[in-house]
């Protein structure tokens, strides 16, 4: 029996182990008091992207719903791209908005720019590109079509822990950027997110999005509180920011493994329709196109290596299905592929996916 090579598999060592026993013997699990995890992980995230303020939350969907909760969206649209987590679009749902999808660049499959500005209307409210697998969107383009139709820019960064762009990290672009720590990324945890934001009152949504995260209780004095705005059970747990601390420290030491292994990818994968190498890319995972998808996914599984496919189109669902045409999403949903770059894999397994992937696609 081959052994499995894994898509995904967190990178851990002792220090997560000692920093959860301690929160455990804490016994303040929920959010601060105790090991103040919390706090000091919000911090550590900030330094690390430089952004002006960090809101640590439970998810990757937990921060997008916070943050289009943040723009009145209600019968508003916010355009995304189709080819994403349904986190993405469900959280314009959840807030009452209109999602309008934008297909995407064939090279990069972020969002296209010049197609955002066809989709354009009174009602665009937001555009929220998605940083795929770690390669920044065309943020230039994207904040400056912004700025000229006063439309927010909201990122969807889950796959973008540590990654940059144009000499700075992803977190520092957008009004508001969202990152996922759920434990396949590139930074994680059992489960958890983040809002960094980036705009001139930084800290009086700060302020509102910390009281949202935890049903909207504000305005704590002796036995008195306060309830403003509506919210939800959204803050992170102890344990989650006490590994997010230790995977923190580790996140350039990883992402520079994944970087070699895209790399080894890039280079050596013989197919020509295969992720872009980029050094400032986070490589959450590397993509290949192929045509025999089911079979060639099949023939690598029984030599023992997991892909996978992300995504399915958003707007294929039964719940979004409309009748959209973005053919670069369709087709790029039939063909694509995702193979693991996590620091994992052993320099004779990278060699083996090569070979396989070589041979079978
Ligand atoms: C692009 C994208 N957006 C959002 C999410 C949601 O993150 P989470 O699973 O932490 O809720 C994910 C997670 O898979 C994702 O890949």
């Amino acid at each position: 029996m081959n052994k499995k090579i894994k898509l995904f598999d967190p990178f851990i060592d002792k220090s997560e182990e000692k920093s959860i026993i301690k929160v455990l013997q804490s016994k303040f699990w929920a959010s601060g008091g105790g090991t103040n995890n919390v706090y000091k992980f919000e911090n550590e995230f900030l330094k690390y992207i430089d952004s002006k303020s960090c809101v640590a939350v439970n998810s990757g969907t937990a921060a997008l719903n916070l943050a289009l909760s943040m723009y009145d969206i209600k019968n508003k649209e916010v355009i995304i791209p189709s080819l994403s987590f349904i986190s993405t679009a469900n959280a314009v749902i959840e807030n009452g908005g209109i999602p309008k999808f934008v297909d995407i660049d064939e090279k990069t499959l972020c969002m296209d720019p010049e197609k955002i500005l066809k989709l354009i209307t009174k009602k665009t409210k937001v555009i929220l590109p998605v940083h795929f697998g770690g390669l920044s969107s065309n943020l230039k383009s994207i904040l400056k079509i912004s700025k000229e139709h006063k439309i927010s820019v909201v990122e969807d960064a889950a796959h973008s822990a540590g990654a940059s762009h144009l000499n700075k990290k992803i977190g520092n672009h957008g009004e508001l950027v969202c990152f996922s720590f759920h434990p396949v990324k590139n930074l994680a945890m059992p489960t958890g997110g983040l809002i960094s934001i980036n705009t001139k009152n930084h800290k009086k949504i700060a302020k509102i999005l910390k009281e949202k995260r935890w049903c909207g209780i504000s305005n704590r004095k002796g036995d008195d509180y306060d309830i403003k705005n509506i919210g939800w059970n959204y803050y992170m747990n102890e344990f989650s920011a006490a590994i997010g601390i230790e995977q923190l420290k580790k996140l350039d030491k990883t992402n520079l493994q994944r970087k070699k292994n895209a790399k080894k990818y890039f280079e050596q994968i013989s197919l020509e329709e295969k992720m872009p190498f980029d050094k400032e890319c986070s490589y959450h995972f590397y993509w290949i196109r192929v045509k025999n998808r089911t079979k060639f996914r099949k023939k690598l599984l029984e030599k023992g290596i997991q892909t996978g496919i992300h995504y399915k189109p958003i707007h294929k669902f039964s719940f979004y299905k409309s009748k959209i045409k973005l053919p670069i999403t369709e087709k790029i949903g039939r063909e694509i592929v995702t193979l693991p770059t996590h620091p994992n894999i052993q320099k004779k397994d990278l060699e083996k996916i090569i070979k396989m992937v070589n041979k079978f696609s």
